[in-house]
């Protein structure tokens, strides 16, 4: 099988590239997703599909019947792209302006399309249901992801099993093409955003006794808060705490009244993460009591940290070596960015893996240039662990 689907990856390659082309140059932001599922849509059409649109707007929800009794497997790209003004010089540069995809979502949509088009080309061959999202709304909190849960994409529906497997992927720009990365167990970071604003007293910078001063109170709290992460977090659990901006907008003789703090808390384990927000309150309101002046806190909650399921993830390994070979199948570092397929993972036993594009250029920047090359491997991967997965999974389905 694997060879036929190497075939059907080539086959397809072309069409996949133009697709993802199309979408590059026609980028749109969060929740805006309408030209994109259009195109989505359309290329589904072609196939004998059960095809749902407006999922939470939207989102693209493509059902493909295999030929043989088995698991019903979820495959998720995400569509949405950045509000960044592209500087790449691509002849399929972004044509709107101020917005790029610059975090690869055009190659993950057109990677799941293109293994769907293999998918159904060897339709006799699948074992189980395939369901395939295009998901909206990933770059933004509160993310996508949790709606299109909401709205059934875990569910058993019209006699197709709930899924009993979830897989995406996500490009890797210091990955070479042709490279899968995977890692078993926690991946990726949960995102929360912190603020703090200290409540001082202002007064004359000769006169600090007779103020409160905010900026000083605001720099014992972020010494503090260092704290949390060498002397709260247990060792072995990665976690980080940057505040990034610190505002106090004194003068070099006037001490102000306000002090603000806004940072990011990142976490690769749940429990840690929440038991962290409870310290991280009682750090800051303590500090601020302890020197008379008041603060407030708020932790807007992002996406959860994103956990791979071990046996799914073994899978991916074991389907990796086959298909692109152990040399190019890399252990994965730890990733400290958030993604919204965390929701989908703590529903559903899965894996999120990454795909090798080596761009010199990092993601979210306006010069990141992905080599299309790894759409070949995108493509076939997906198809061919989405194969094997059902094929393994067949017996008594
Ligand atoms: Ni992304």
């Amino acid at each position: 099988m694997i060879d036929e689907i190497k075939t059907a990856a080539d086959d397809v390659y072309p069409e996949v590239v133009s697709l993802r082309r199309a979408l590059h140059r026609h980028p749109e932001l969060s929740g805006e997703e309408q030209e994109t599922a259009r195109r989505v849509t359309a290329w589904l059409d072609a196939y004998d599909l059960h095809v749902r649109t407006g999922v939470y707007g939207t989102g693209v929800v493509a059902t493909l019947d295999g030929g043989r009794p088995g698991p019903t497997v979820l495959l998720r790209a995400d569509m949405d792209a950045l509000p960044i003004r592209e500087e790449t010089g691509l002849a399929f540069a972004s044509e709107q302006d101020g917005v790029m995809h610059a975090c690869g979502h055009d190659l993950h949509t057109s990677s799941l399309l293109g293994t769907i088009a293999i998918l159904a080309e060897h339709r006799e061959a699948v074992h189980g249901q395939v369901r395939a999202c295009f998901q909206p709304h990933e770059e933004r909190i509160p993310g996508g992801a949790p709606f299109m849960i909401d709205e059934g994409v875990l569910d058993a529906s019209e006699g197709v099993p709930a899924p009993s497997a979830a897989f995406g992927q996500h490009v890797k720009p210091d990955l070479p093409p042709g490279t899968l990365g995977v890692r078993p167990g926690g991946f990726m970071a949960s995102t929360d955003e912190v603020y703090v604003t200290v409540d001082g007293e202002g007064g004359h910078a000769a006169d600090p006794h007779a103020a409160i001063d905010p900026v000083y109170v605001a720099s014992e709290i972020v010494t503090g808060l260092q704290s949390l992460v060498s002397r709260r977090c247990p060792p072995g659990v990665p976690s980080v705490l940057t505040l990034g901006r610190f505002v106090a907008d004194g003068a070099t003789n006037v001490i102000p009244d306000t002090a603000r703090l806004e940072g990011t808390f990142r976490a690769m384990d749940e429990d840690w993460r929440f038991r962290a927000h409870d310290l991280f309150r009682r750090l800051v309101h303590r500090t601020a009591e302890a020197h008379g002046a008041t603060a407030t806190v708020e932790v807007r909650e992002g996406y959860p940290a994103l956990r791979n399921d071990e046996s799914t993830t073994a899978l991916v390994q074991k389907a990796a070596r086959e298909y692109v070979g152990p040399d190019r199948t890399v252990a994965a570092d730890r990733w400290f960015a958030g993604e919204d397929f965390a929701y989908i993972l703590q529903e559903c036993p899965g894996t999120f893996y990454q795909l090798g594009v080596g761009s010199e250029h990092g993601l979210h920047t306006a010069q990141f240039t992905p080599d299309e090359e790894a759409l070949r491997t995108g493509v076939g991967f997906m198809a061919y662990l989405t194969w094997r997965y059902g094929r393994e999974h067949a017996a008594g389905g």
